[in-house]
């Protein structure tokens, strides 16, 4: 039986939720679609003039879609929208279990299953349940064993749909994907999905798979991405006791066609939400089927990601104490053009920092500092300040340690900022975005990852 999708709900109003949802909303104006979260302090701001979350392009979509065909729900309001769905998106965290079996490893599912029991209660007919989350391979089992036990004798489907965007270009990413994936069994179901999508993107776009090979290349794409920046970032090393530079050798390696060119910015380490916690899903996976070997090797590009990230914190804490303790941290997001620092390198270095006794002056363009603040160590909180200006954050710093690669920080004027900066300053560029020869005009030594 052909299927159609024309009312939309979605559970999870996040980073993924709330922009998948809009650019969806915005496409299918024909569709209804409604978010639900259990957060009604984040559905407020959804349904206000301050999103929740940037994005570049976010607000105009929102501002297109919002009270026309999209709207946003606190999930004691949901359980009508999930009746009245054709389709319903889980799209909640699936973060690193912090106890239990796998604890520290597997993926915890339970926010998947809190969804996957209010789907089986509320849904009404037939329901197309698609797992948005990033899940564990062989995930949908445990979803269709919950939805086996709807009360009202609910039928369903379940598929597999990840999402690729990348913070800082969601938007972008979702209105032009390179592609989408859609794995499931019942091809009525896969199509009905496939049909939303069409509206807006080729069809050879659209890759069909099974199941289980859905949820694994999501979690193998991320490990793929995390691998080429640990590769980078170790060849960073060598490159700073060379005399060989990053930059040059990564646009070699790039030029092959069979490597290309992205991703291949050594960093002071990768951050975000997601990366982290996929590889260590797959290293847990790997282990739970007995292969050690494969669990080692991703296993090896999170330890080097760790150490990438610690040996940064090491050298501008060492050259800090040695020049009057204070620090200037530009940047506490994960990346650029966002304002979420989930698993930012940030955290890691300010923590060794003011373990270290360092003073930390903290500047971000998005971050919100209160928030930040909270996931700083409890017995150093008195060590840090925050600033919104670089001119005001360098201001008395002995050493300046650049961790997001913000627009902004290459057009700093160093001349301007020399007198601020304590006398025989050093930057230390995690990101290689400062105007090298302006900070040298200014007197400012620079030491930049992968170049020394
Ligand atoms: P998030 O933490 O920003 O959002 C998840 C939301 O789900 C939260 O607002 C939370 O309140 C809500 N929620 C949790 N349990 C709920 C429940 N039972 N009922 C209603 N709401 C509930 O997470 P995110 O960054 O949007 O990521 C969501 C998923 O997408 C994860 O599996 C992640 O791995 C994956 N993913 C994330 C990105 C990204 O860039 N952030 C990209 C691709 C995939
Ligand atoms: C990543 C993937 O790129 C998305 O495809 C995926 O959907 C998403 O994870 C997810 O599953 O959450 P995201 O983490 O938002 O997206 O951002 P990336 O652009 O991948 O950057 C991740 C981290 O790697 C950042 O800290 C970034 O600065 C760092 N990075 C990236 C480098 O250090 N060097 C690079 O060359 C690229």
């Amino acid at each position: 039986m052909k299927r159609r999708i024309l009312n939309i709900a979605c559970i999870g109003a996040g980073y993924v939720g709330g922009p998948t949802m809009a650019v969806i909303a915005d496409r299918c104006p024909d569709i209804s679609v409604t978010v639900i979260d259990l957060n009604e302090t984040r559905i407020a701001a959804w349904n206000s003039e301050s999103l929740p979350v940037y994005e570049p392009g976010l607000d105009e979509v929102v501002r297109r879609t919002r009270g026309r065909n999209l709207r946003f729900i606190s999930q004691r309001e949901g359980a009508a929208a999930v009746a009245a769905a054709d389709a319903v998106f889980i799209s909640v965290n699936t973060p690193t279990k912090t106890q239990g079996s796998g604890a520290g490893k597997a993926s915890d599912l339970s926010y998947v299953e809190a969804c996957a029991r209010y789907i089986a209660e509320h849904a009404n007919g037939h329901t197309i349940v698609i797992e948005k989350s990033t899940m564990p391979v062989r995930a949908a089992d445990t979803i269709k064993r919950i939805l086996a036990t709807s009360p009202h004798g609910g039928t369903f489907d379940v598929l597999s749909n990840p999402e690729f965007l990348a913070e800082g270009t969601a938007i972008r990413d979702l209105e032009k994907p390179d592609r989408v994936l859609i794995g499931g069994e019942a091809p009525e179901a896969v199509e009905a999905l496939a049909e939303v999508y069409a509206r807006w993107v080729p069809d050879q776009a659209i890759l069909r798979t099974g199941l289980w090979s859905a949820e694994l290349s999501k979690l193998a794409a991320n490990a793929f991405l995390a691998q080429r920046v640990s590769s980078i970032n170790a060849i960073s090393a060598l490159c700073e006791v060379t005399g060989a530079q990053v930059d040059e050798v990564a646009k070699v390696l790039g030029s092959d066609s069979r490597i290309g060119p992205k991703f291949l910015k050594a960093s002071i380490g990768f951050g975000g939400s997601c990366f982290k916690k996929d590889l260590l899903s797959l290293v847990y996976l790997c282990e739970f089927y007995g292969l050690t070997e494969p669990a080692a090797y991703w296993q090896s590009v999170q330890d080097l990601n760790e150490w990438q990230k610690r040996r940064f914190a090491q050298m501008a804490a060492a050259h800090a104490k040695k020049h009057g303790g204070v620090v200037a941290v530009l940047g506490l997001a994960f990346k650029k053009n966002t304002n979420d620092f989930r698993e930012s390198p940030a955290i890691d270095i300010c923590n060794h920092l003011l373990a270290e006794g360092v003073m930390l002056r903290l500047q971000d363009e998005r971050v919100d500092p209160k928030a930040f603040g909270e996931v700083l160590v409890d017995e150093v909180k008195a060590g840090f300040s925050f600033f919104r200006d670089v001119e005001e954050a360098v201001r008395g710093a002995g050493s300046i340690l650049v961790v997001t690669e913000w627009d902004r920080y290459a057009g700093i004027d160093w001349a301007k900022l020399a007198g601020q900066a304590n006398p025989g300053a050093v930057i230390f560029d995690g990101r290689k975005v400062i105007d090298q020869d302006k900070a040298a005009a200014a007197g400012i030594k620079v030491f930049a990852v992968g170049q020394g």
